[in-house]
């Protein structure tokens, strides 16, 4: 494993991101609820460029006590983005699928020093 210097802590703002090659990777490092989270821009679906897809509240729907519909609502707190080729969508947070939780983004460590923002890949 090595550590990759990709760019400054203060790049990205809450709910922003910085698509980066570290490693020979592309790799996309987000910020959501303050914590900085790094995926590789390779979507499990068929590789597309995940990391670069529009960045979205994830999408609910509520059901009353009879189970009956109220209707789709964005899910408050929630942070997602949606592949561009395909539309396969993903929690931010986790890297999992929002449907599908045995599908998930590729993670990769990220470390912050003195502001400067670090991501681990395999050497
Ligand atoms: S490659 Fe991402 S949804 Fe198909």
């Amino acid at each position: 494993m090595q550590e990759v210097f990709v760019g400054q802590e203060d790049e990205i703002p809450e709910g922003g991101r910085k698509v980066v090659v570290a490693g020979g990777i592309e790799i996309g490092v987000f910020r959501v609820d303050g914590q900085l989270q790094a995926w590789r821009n390779e979507c499990p679906h068929q590789g597309g460029p995940v990391c670069q897809g529009k960045m979205m509240k994830g999408v609910e729907e509520r059901l009353d006590a009879d189970r009956r519909s109220l209707g789709i609502h964005y899910k408050e707190g929630s942070l997602h983005v949606v592949c561009p080729w395909h539309g396969y969508e993903f929690d931010l947070r986790t890297g999992r699928h929002a449907g599908l939780d045995r599908i998930r983004l590729a993670a990769h460590k990220v470390t912050v020093r003195q502001g400067a923002v670090f991501v681990s890949v395999n050497a």
